[in-house]
């Protein structure tokens, strides 16, 4: 049964999310960066109806971003009448589309794929202060989000979907509070190359921050659950900044090739 996007005024029937369609969906994507293009492209192959928006306008999206279906839009088409939306812009712009968020249908899923780096996003007293990253950015949009695609590199990300039960296959965790919007998000995950995992609340979701064991360290399904059972509570800030220092220090030199999984070793070193 397709979900009939709800006026927003109207009661939203939670329960109508367990019978929500998952081919043909309707989805809009916030941000054409390194992880949105990927989206777009999985998202689009995967047969649903795509349109994305950056913030410069849609004829600033390049056409390789299309090349499996989806099209350029306005920001504010983008939330106009779609099931899904997934925003994959830096943390600190998540206050400027505030207003266009509002915009969505009632019963749309929101899903976000946001970490938060000081170094690029400028400090943010409330996440400084060890409010959790997704609650964080719920409280910012006025609902309740999907967290998911956060924690995989953008390289990753491009290079290691497979299909469905292929052996060794990398897992995505997704964390929600609400149990259909968890699964829908976990659906798109599989829509996009990787295994969704069930990661729980979003106030557990620091478990998949940066810094964590599970961050961008490329697991399966099983490996996955242990890394987010083994993290502990308030270490990996510093782990996230130590991982950046490693890698600003180690890139300064760009004739060296550390490899495509420089990223993923560097975190499985100092995020365990
Ligand atoms: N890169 C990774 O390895 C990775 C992995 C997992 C998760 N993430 C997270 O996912 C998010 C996106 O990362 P990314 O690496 O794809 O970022 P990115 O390459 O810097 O791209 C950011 C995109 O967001 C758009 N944007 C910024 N402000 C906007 C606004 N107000 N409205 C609409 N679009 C806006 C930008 O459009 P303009 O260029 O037009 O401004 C750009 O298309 C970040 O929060 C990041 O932490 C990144």
């Amino acid at each position: 049964m397709r979900r009939r996007p709800a006026d927003r005024d109207q009661p939203v029937d939670r329960r109508a999310h367990h019978h929500l369609r998952r081919t043909g969906m309707k989805i809009g994507i916030l941000g054409t960066g390194a992880i949105g293009a990927t989206l777009t492209q999985r998202l689009s192959a995967a047969g649903h109806e795509v349109k994305v928006a950056n913030s410069r306008g849609p004829e600033t999206i390049p056409d390789e971003v299309f090349t499996a279906g989806g099209r350029a839009a306005d920001a504010s088409d983008v939330v106009t009448g779609v099931d899904a939306l997934v925003v994959s812009i830096p943390l600190n712009r998540i206050p400027d589309i505030r207003l266009l968020v509002d915009e969505l249908p009632a019963g749309a899923v929101l899903l976000d794929t946001s970490n938060y780096y000081p170094m690029r996003d400028g400090q943010i007293a409330a996440l400084d202060e060890g409010q959790v990253e997704s609650l964080w950015v719920a409280e910012q949009l006025g609902r309740p989000v999907v967290k998911a695609w956060n924690a995989i590199t953008a390289g990753s990300f491009s290079a290691k979907a497979t299909v469905t039960g292929s052996p060794n296959r990398l897992a995505i965790p997704v964390a929600a509070d609400d149990d259909a919007d968890r699964a829908l998000g976990m659906s798109l995950v599989e829509d996009t190359g990787f295994d969704g995992y069930d990661a729980g609340t979003l106030a557990e979701s620091w478990r998949q921050q940066p810094g964590t064991p599970s961050y961008c360290t490329d697991l399966t399904r099983e490996e996955l659950r242990g890394a987010l059972a083994t993290a502990v509570a308030g270490r990996a800030p510093r782990r996230r900044d130590l991982a950046m220092s490693v890698i600003a220090e180690l890139t300064k030199d760009v004739t060296i090739d550390r490899g495509d999984d420089f990223l993923v070793r560097v975190n499985r070193l100092i995020y365990n």
